[in-house]
């Protein structure tokens, strides 16, 4: 019996990852009229631990399987094969406790335009099960620790710039704990300076609160800048994990260069990362 089956859940790990697997497309089932489809492996036979309390990146081009990971890892979508665990509960046979200690954000977050920050907080408050005044004490409480401006608090969510909306989407996540965040291109359509905001709150979150963080990017600045330890993907396989310094010391020099993570990942795979456009 591998020894992961037997062994105690660890406290310190947030994720198991033990040989995930995900296909697209060879389920059997098909529109009666549809057209066969190949089947796609987005998520090729992956394993990674992250430890709690660890910033850890998902690094790889456009169609690598991180968002396919992500949604595994949040109960989104059922993996073919292997295990994830959160915290040690299981995503399929724990789905709605894992529910509780993970919340993901993506590019695309969602809210409700017209309402502010604390409306749109309160909420997910309720969501949570919570009461109205102890959803608006919870809403504004995170939203204050996390340093927001008490002004913007009450504003329209559509008056805010897209940095401070990621902000929102991101202190939302802290109406549960211990958090797993899980960020899917938190800062991908940003404009540099919002890019920058996101990227210093998410490290202040991880310094000064009990979050784990799991982001995807395809920002290699960002996974340097970011990450304590970085995973490139590519076609759905781990190919490179380690800490950023450590992968490019492993990387060959080139010219004379020290080489960047850019270059760890063309090493690698003799492709490009390229900047997905919107
Ligand atoms: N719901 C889906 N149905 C079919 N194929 C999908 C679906 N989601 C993702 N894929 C395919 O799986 C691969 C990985 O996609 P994705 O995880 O979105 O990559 P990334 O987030 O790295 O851009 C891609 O080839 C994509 O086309
Ligand atoms: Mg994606």
């Amino acid at each position: 019996m591998p020894a992961h089956t037997c062994a105690l859940p660890d406290p310190d790990v947030a994720v198991r990852i033990h040989q995930a697997l995900k296909t697209f497309g060879d389920s059997g089932w098909r529109w009666p009229s549809g057209p066969r489809t190949a089947a796609k492996v987005a998520v090729d036979h992956v394993s990674l631990n992250i430890q709690r309390g660890e910033i850890f990146g998902v690094l790889g081009p456009n169609g690598s399987g991180k968002s396919t990971l992500i949604r595994l890892i949040s109960t989104l979508l059922l993996p073919d094969g292997g295990d994830v665990q959160v915290f040690g509960h299981d995503v399929v046979r724990e789905a709605r406790r894992v529910q509780t200690l993970i919340n993901r954000v993506s590019v695309e977050a969602s809210f409700f335009k017209k309402l502010s920050p604390l409306e749109n907080l309160m909420y997910g408050a309720r969501l949570y099960g919570l009461g109205a005044p102890e959803a608006r004490d919870g809403a504004r409480r995170i939203l204050i620790r996390l340093g927001l401006e008490p002004a913007v608090l009450e504003q329209p969510m559509e008056e805010m710039s897209r940095g401070m909306q990621q902000k929102v989407a991101i202190a939302r996540a802290f109406l549960s704990s211990p958090i797993l965040l899980l960020l899917d291109e938190p800062t991908t359509g940003l404009d540099p300076r919002s890019k920058r905001e996101v990227q210093t709150f998410v490290r202040e979150l991880r310094d000064t609160h009990d979050a784990t963080v799991l982001l995807t990017t395809h920002d290699m600045v960002e996974a340097e800048a970011l990450c304590d330890r970085v995973a490139i993907i590519h076609g759905g396989r781990i190919v490179a994990l380690d800490t950023p310094e450590a992968l490019k010391a492993a990387a060959p020099r080139l010219n004379g260069h020290s080489p960047t993570l850019e270059d760890v990942f063309l090493s690698l795979t003799g492709a490009q990362l390229v900047e997905f456009v919107d």
